[in-house]
């Protein structure tokens, strides 16, 4: 049995839990990032092995270019673990529709989990996560996941079925460039969507980019961030909204 593990992280918390749900299952496995455009390729997956698909959660749903991007996968009743990465206020529908998105192309969703982690809009909630004991718990996932495969029925998950993930119109900040920007075209390179500006890399083209932070971690002088005065007032509000610490969840066929 070959693991796929597909995922998406701008920010490296979904890929800190898809790496350690992967290790943990400790079969030969064939990683991609959907960040990269090179690597969101079609995926025939066998039924003889698995799909271990980690999504962020992004307004309740999992990030729009991801939604669209499940095309790309084809199961043959391929059994599926499902992982929702949020950052400590909840999961809402993602779980639902990952189900669903992936059942849609042939795989039997057979375990899902939805974990914590530091929101990578506002890095101040749930900043330590995921800690030691939240990987813990993604790995004991694992190996319980694993006798979930060949069970029957549909998993049972929290969420909606009759959502609209269409509804999710974006976050509102954007992270921009100041005049330490050094032109070095880093941001641009990561940008999942190509929203940086080639011309002025400070720029980005707002009803392009989802605000995923790729751009931020990777400016090598820290000049890409959240700069406006409304986002500071909005990180207070939210972290203060947010500030209890919130549970993992596992669910098993
Ligand atoms: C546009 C956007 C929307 C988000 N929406 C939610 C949300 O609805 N609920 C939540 O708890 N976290 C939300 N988050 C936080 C991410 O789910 C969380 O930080 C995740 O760990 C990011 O993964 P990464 O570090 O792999 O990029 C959102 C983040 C972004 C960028």
């Amino acid at each position: 049995m070959t693991v796929h593990d597909i995922h998406f992280s701008a920010r490296g918390t979904t890929a800190s839990y898809a790496r350690a749900v992967c290790t943990a299952i400790g079969l030969p496995t064939i990683s991609s990032n959907w960040l990269r455009r090179e690597e969101r390729r079609e995926a025939d997956i066998s039924h003889d092995d698995l799909l271990v698909f980690s999504m962020p959660v992004y307004g309740g749903f999992i990030p729009a270019l991801c939604r669209d991007s499940a095309v790309l996968l084809l199961g043959h009743d391929t059994p599926a673990i499902i992982v929702a990465v949020y950052g400590n206020r909840h999961y809402d529908d993602a779980l639902v529709q990952m189900r669903t998105l992936l059942e849609e192309r042939g795989f039997t969703v057979v375990a899902g989990a939805a974990f914590v982690a530091r929101h990578s809009i506002f890095p101040s909630v749930a900043a330590d996560r995921p800690d030691d004991d939240d990987l813990d718990e993604a790995r004991s996932f694992a190996k319980r996941a694993l006798e979930s495969i060949g069970r029957t029925g549909r998993l049972a998950l929290p969420g909606r079925e009759d959502h609209d993930s269409l509804v999710f119109k974006g976050s509102s900040f954007h992270p921009c460039g100041d005049d330490r920007c050094i032109r070095c075209m880093a941001c641009a390179g990561i940008c999942p969507t190509g929203a940086v500006d080639r011309a002025d890399p400070r720029m980005s083209d707002t009803s392009a980019c989802i605000s995923c932070g790729a751009c931020i971690d990777v400016c090598p002088v820290s000049s890409r961030g959240y700069h406006d005065e409304a986002y500071r007032a909005a990180e207070t509000t939210f972290a203060a909204k947010c500030s209890g610490r919130r549970k993992n969840e596992i669910f098993l066929l």
